[in-house]
């Protein structure tokens, strides 16, 4: 068979596979350095136990034939889509229905899957730097170029997120077909106003465009006058979806548990110059590509939403945002310009004057025993900067910076 050429346009590894990659082999050649890993933002704490005890509860009706379940409704059982309409939505004046809602094993597949509903020539805006799954799922079908010299890929739109527009980079002058937004922000930790969102929310209705809005991360926004649902914005329905995950939320990265808003007001150009509904698209390809979150996750992701789940897990998150308090703070008085990390578990850092992003790496692991993210590696104008992730223990998270002080300060 023909292979898809689309995949030869890309690096030969995905950014935190390649970091691990690396970090295997200096600890191979150095097995007494203690690496701590503040590299991939993945979750350290423990389940809550609210948690825990859904899903072991679940699993006991799983073992008997009267509760026993087999396949589920593929757009998520109705006790968790209820919750989260109740708790995300209604409780911050935000209306969505039922049939709006699509659970999933997480918002990484969704944001690849979701481009599937894209034309094959579609054009696609990002912020620069970005989630690089965006990018790499829409180079995969094929839409764009092979990257210049720059790593750009000829036929994106790239949005540079920078310092002086606060990371957070207004609509362009041209119309795109999509575009993605994340808020709070991965890489940056930077987070989106009512006004950011209001005017991206305008850019779409004037462009016929559909903006792909990842919160991700609304639960770790510190400020409650700051948006967690794009669907806060009047005209948000008729030209945005929403991407929600349980990962970051409820330490779900190892469970796998997310979902989709898809409002019944979205509406795209169908071949003939037709209106096609992305609601229904969605769920013809939710339907047949995928058969359900599994029940003892879906059950474990509702007991996110009972009074000890909430408590619980709003401990967790923080645990994690004082993390990145000690992180700023460190890396502040180490002599960094820091970002990020007040409404985010990501700190944003420039790095030092004539070190490269990946340069920065190599540094850090070597003299501090520290892994991080290169900036680059989330795109060009990531270059210079770097990320460190706030997920980690307390006492990795003070080491990391009585090691920052002495290595840099
Ligand atoms: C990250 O470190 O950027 C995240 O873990 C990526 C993800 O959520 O897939």
């Amino acid at each position: 068979m023909r292979a898809n050429p689309h995949f030869q346009k890309l690096p030969a590894g995905y950014l935190f596979p390649e970091i691990g990659r690396r970090v295997r082999a200096y600890t191979a050649a150095h097995p007494d350095a203690r690496v701590i890993r503040l590299g991939i933002g993945d979750v350290t704490e423990p389940l809550a136990p609210a948690i825990i005890a859904a899903m072991h509860a679940a699993v006991d009706e799983m073992a008997v034939r009267e509760s026993f379940r087999g396949y589920g409704p593929e757009q998520g059982y109705d006790f968790l889509v209820e919750a989260i309409r109740e708790h995300d939505y209604r409780a911050r004046g935000v209306e969505v229905a039922a049939d709006e809602i699509f659970v999933s094993d997480g918002s990484k597949c969704d944001s690849g899957n979701l481009q599937e509903l894209f034309a094959a020539d579609a054009v696609i805006a990002v912020t620069d730097p970005v989630y690089p799954v965006y990018v790499d799922s829409n180079v995969m079908a094929g839409r764009t170029g092979s990257p210049g010299p720059d790593g750009r890929y000829p036929g994106l739109v790239y949005l540079p997120s920078t310092a002086a527009n606060g990371f957070c980079p207004a609509p362009p002058d041209r119309g795109a077909d999509v575009v993605y937004l994340c808020s709070p922000n991965n890489p940056t930790g930077a987070v989106m106003t009512r006004d950011d969102l209001t005017a991206w929310v305008a850019w779409a209705h004037q462009h016929d465009a559909l903006i792909v809005f990842d919160a991700a991360y609304e639960a770790y926004i510190q400020d409650p006058t700051l948006p967690r649902s794009i669907f806060e914005i009047a005209g948000a329905r008729e030209v945005a979806v929403e991407m929600r995950s349980f990962s970051k939320r409820a330490g779900f990265t190892g469970v796998r548990c997310g979902f989709l808003v898809v409002p019944k007001e979205l509406r795209a150009v169908g071949a003939g110059g037709e209106p096609v509904s992305l609601n229904a698209m969605w769920s013809r390809r939710h339907t047949t590509k995928f058969n359900g979150a599994s029940y003892v996750v879906q059950r474990g992701a509702a007991a996110v939403y009972t009074p000890d789940g909430l408590a619980q897990t709003g401990a967790q998150i923080a645990f994690y945002m004082e993390n990145a308090r000690i992180l700023r703070d460190g890396l502040a008085r180490a002599g960094f310009t820091v970002f990020g990390g007040q409404h985010a578990p990501y700190i944003w850092l420039e790095t030092p004057p004539g070190t490269t992003s990946w340069q920065f790496f190599d540094q850090l692991l070597d003299r501090a025993h520290l892994v991080g993210t290169p900036g680059s590696g989330f795109g060009p104008n990531g270059e210079g900067f770097f990320r460190l992730s706030a997920f980690n223990s307390r006492d990795n998270v003070e080491e990391a910076v009585v090691r920052l002080a002495r290595v840099f300060g």
